[in-house]
């Protein structure tokens, strides 16, 4: 057993726990190193792997049948008014803060840095985190009121996304109300349950997935600040969603009417066999999600009495949640989201040298928050009005389909306005300083006769 003064007892529960190939390279590190390596074996809940390894902390699927929505379009005109002013009474009272998950890596994209910095303007070249920054700076010109604005990063990313809001003037928003904090990271596993060395003093880890958010906005101190500030609710979205309504007076009138603790946005599925995850009800009342890959072929294509998919609910990652819930589920130890295993290829140091191999890693998901809340509400919305996700390269939501979707978007708020469109006019964006919903575009705004044009 190697020796270290003062870390007996940890060393001695690595070699307990059969872990003790992390110490290989021993001899030859640096003091600084050994000092590095003892600390991340400290963080590291030992319990918590060999639980998760051994498959215990895995969720189940049983019985379920679609999920009940709201719908607004259905709703009678009294009810939107009522939503509405509800919701915006909520927000001008300074009550819903702003979360975004962006600690994310970004595999599919193949964009070496943080995701939020990639360009989606289709005219402007805007980055996702500018477009997200303005948006909420409109909102708080509109409502008149500070919005807090939580950004959840990973440690791989964290530096460069502090640089970049300072960069750019935190795009115009108060600098003390943007609190950037990084998410907890947890070591992936080998198939045998092996830890797996980065280098020969680090661990191999990933984040914790978007699910690590509740946990991440606690241990950080965002969330003692933002209640203290008087927040009760926080719009939650990805970083990937340039369409993302931020803040939707709507959307939070309904999710208070309903008194949910816990609301998502889910738009129609394309198809079938779209892969996307889609709300359902368990059958012990519970409402939940369920993968595309999770789902037997006659549940995929069910069809109601139109003719429409049945299980049709499709998640777009955007939710309201309240701070009571949130202050419910990490006041306590243990975490209360479980975690999902998936088997990767990982970048393993082995033997002096780097090898890919198989591997496992554990992330929780922001909507295992839904079976856990009292009161959760699914409100179906508009898939061109809100949702633009930038996950691949190229094809199906790529930048390429994002910035059509922006401009689509653009083109019908022009319309809608009344304002002429020059035919050769290809591509639109409007800024959200212009305009940040569509309303209040001039009547006599001009569009000029190009193939581009952005409205600043
Ligand atoms: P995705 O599931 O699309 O993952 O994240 P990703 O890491 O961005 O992309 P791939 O899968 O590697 O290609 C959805 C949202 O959740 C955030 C992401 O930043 C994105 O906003 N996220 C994901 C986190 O904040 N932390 C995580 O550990 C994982």
């Amino acid at each position: 057993m190697i020796q270290y003064i003062g870390q007996e007892k940890l060393i001695e529960e690595i070699y307990n726990r059969k872990q003790e190939h992390v110490f290989q390279y021993w001899q030859s590190l640096s003091d600084e190193n050994k000092n590095s390596l003892m600390k991340e074996l400290q963080g590291i809940d030992f319990d918590l792997m060999e639980k998760l390894f051994q498959g215990k902390e895995l969720p189940s699927v049983g019985g379920y049948s679609p999920a009940p929505t709201i719908d607004p379009s259905k709703s009678g005109k009294e009810e939107i008014k009522k939503a509405r002013d509800i919701g915006e009474k909520c927000i001008r009272g300074g009550k819903v803060a702003a979360f975004l998950v962006a600690g994310g890596q970004g595999s599919r994209l193949g964009y070496d840095g943080p995701k939020g910095k990639f360009p989606v303007g289709p005219v402007s070249g805007k980055s996702l985190f500018h477009y997200h920054g303005e948006k909420i700076k409109a909102y708080e010109l509109k409502y008149k009121v500070k919005i807090p604005y939580l950004i959840m990063t990973s440690v791989v990313n964290h530096d460069e996304t502090v640089a970049f809001f300072k960069e750019n003037s935190y795009f115009g928003l108060a600098p003390e109300l943007v609190m950037i904090f990084p998410q907890n990271m947890i070591p992936s596993l080998d198939t045998e349950g092996k830890l797996i060395m980065k280098n020969e003093s680090s661990i191999f880890m990933n984040p914790d997935g978007h699910g690590g958010s509740l946990r991440a906005m606690e241990s950080s101190g965002a969330l003692k600040k933002i209640r203290e500030m008087g927040i009760e609710i926080v719009s939650y979205f990805q970083v990937d969603n340039p369409l993302v309504k931020i803040v939707d007076p709507l959307f939070l009138g309904f999710h208070i009417m309903k008194e949910a603790e816990v609301s998502s946005k889910a738009i129609p599925k394309a198809y079938a066999e779209e892969k996307t995850g889609v709300f359902i009800k368990n059958d012990d009342g519970r409402t939940g999600i369920i993968e595309y890959s999770d789902m037997p072929e006659e549940k995929l294509q069910a069809k109601d009495d139109e003719g429409k998919l049945l299980y049709s609910a499709g998640n777009t990652a955007i939710h309201l949640i309240n701070l009571d819930f949130i202050e419910r589920v990490t006041g306590k130890n243990e975490d209360t989201l479980p975690y999902h295993r998936a088997s990767k290829k990982i970048k393993a140091f082995i033997n002096g040298g780097v090898k890919e191999i198989d591997g496992l890693k554990y992330e929780k998901f922001i909507f295992d928050a839904l079976p856990v809340c009292k009161k959760d509400m699914v409100y179906e919305t508009v898939r061109e009005e809100e949702f633009a996700p930038v996950k691949n390269s190229e094809g199906k939501d790529s930048p390429q389909s994002a910035k059509e979707l922006i401009s689509g978007l653009s083109r019908k708020w022009l319309i809608d306005s009344g304002i002429n469109i020059p035919e050769k006019v290809k591509t639109i964006e409007i800024s959200p300083l212009f305009s940040v919903d569509g309303e209040n575009i001039p009547k006599e705004t001009v569009i000029l006769d190009k193939t581009e044009i952005c409205l600043e």
